[in-house]
């Protein structure tokens, strides 16, 4: 028999943490114990792991005695606070926020990408942004066959990257909104609806361009994510990206809309070629079928599709095209437990 492990999951009552329990299961992860935390609001509460109620446990200083593997998910300052306390257990974290994602010293892995750059790791490995990391699993198999240069690209963000909280958001904003009337003129419903709590407006019937606070260059945090991130993961420092991340009212998994520019003449024969025998992604792409990549149907699947795969026209060695990928899963979750098996 292989060895067990013993893990806990920081974060567990929240999205992503919901979702670690599901892939955990799933994969059939060789777990001695799981130790569900969470802050002290849900503490108290359980989670079910292989059916049997979990409970769940107040994140203390404390919590990682005899844990193997951490997975992080539970907001940057959390990591930060107690990531140093589970290695000091011991413990391997695996750490779904960003704060320690561009530290030089610890990795930042897409498995299917870069896996190699875990040798040699500290008893930290951070999980790359979600946005990333979906758009990455279609530009980098093009960056293999082409060599990109350069990616402008807009993303449809779905609220459940934002948490728990933001899900019930968008429900109870949508139910408001199905009152509307046309005597209304489609709009009255703004006023009406409860307060936006988690976004900085509506998001239900509405597409806001803010994912994350602003930096001074005017671009938000979470839209430099592609470029920085990027480079540090494809090993490519001249790598540039341009991006605009909108928050969309759909509840799970994302989609990037690219124009990558290359340093090779593309075409799209090869270009579909690559993409096609790449891991964790499926070319969906027949556009007079209308099959394309939708968020609906890649929600709650591990691979990442790719299509609407055509020669851009306004660059000079450029594809244009569209990934769709499930964040909690390979944004999240998924991304983190498979560096866990590599482990
Ligand atoms: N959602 C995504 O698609 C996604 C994708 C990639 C990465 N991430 C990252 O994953 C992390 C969690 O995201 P999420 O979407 O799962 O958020 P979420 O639904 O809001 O869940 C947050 C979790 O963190 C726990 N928590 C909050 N403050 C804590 C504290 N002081 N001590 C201990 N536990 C605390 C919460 O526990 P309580 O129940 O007690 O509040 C809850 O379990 C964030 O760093 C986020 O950036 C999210």
């Amino acid at each position: 028999m292989g060895k067990s492990y013993h893990i806990a999951v920081v974060g567990a009552t929240g999205a992503v943490g919901f979702e670690f329990l599901r892939v955990l299961e799933r994969r059939s992860f060789p777990a001695a114990g799981l130790r569900a935390l969470s802050s002290a609001r849900s503490a108290g509460r359980s989670v079910q792991f292989h059916n049997e109620p979990i409970p769940v446990e107040e994140l203390t200083e404390n919590s990682f005695a005899k844990i193997d593997i951490a997975f992080f998910s539970a907001g940057g300052d959390v990591s930060r606070r107690f990531a140093q306390r589970a290695r000091d257990a011991g413990a391997i974290v695996i750490d779904n926020s960003s704060a320690f994602r561009m530290e030089p010293d610890v990795p930042l892995v897409i498995p299917e990408i870069n896996g190699e750059d875990m040798k040699g790791h500290r008893g930290l490995v951070a999980n790359p942004n979600c946005t990333t990391a979906i758009a990455l699993m279609a530009i980098y198999p093009l960056h293999r066959a082409f060599g990109v240069r350069r990616a402008f690209a807009s993303s449809y963000q779905a609220v459940s990257g934002s948490g728990a909280r933001a899900i019930e958001e968008l429900k109870k904003q949508t139910e408001a909104a199905l009152q509307v009337r046309q005597s209304d003129g489609l709009v009255l419903w703004r006023d009406r609806q409860v307060t936006p709590q988690v976004f900085p407006h509506p998001i239900a019937f509405n597409v806001l361009p803010q994912v994350d606070a602003f930096l001074e260059s005017g671009y938000t945090k979470e839209e430099m994510k592609l470029q920085n991130e990027g480079r540090k993961i494809m090993h490519l420092s001249d790598f540039r990206a341009s991006v605009t991340c909108v928050r969309v009212p759909v509840y799970r998994a994302h989609s990037i809309a690219i124009s990558a520019e290359f340093e090779k003449k593309v075409s799209v024969e090869q270009a579909r070629e690559a993409l096609a025998k790449a891991p964790g992604l499926e070319l969906v792409d027949e556009p007079q079928k209308n099959r394309y990549p939708m968020p609906l149907n890649v929600a709650g699947k591990d691979n990442c599709e790719v299509g609407r795969v055509r020669l851009d026209c306004a660059l000079e060695n450029g594809l244009a095209f569209w990934v769709s990928g499930d964040q909690l899963l390979k944004g999240a979750a998924l991304n983190a437990v498979q560096i866990a098996e590599l482990l």
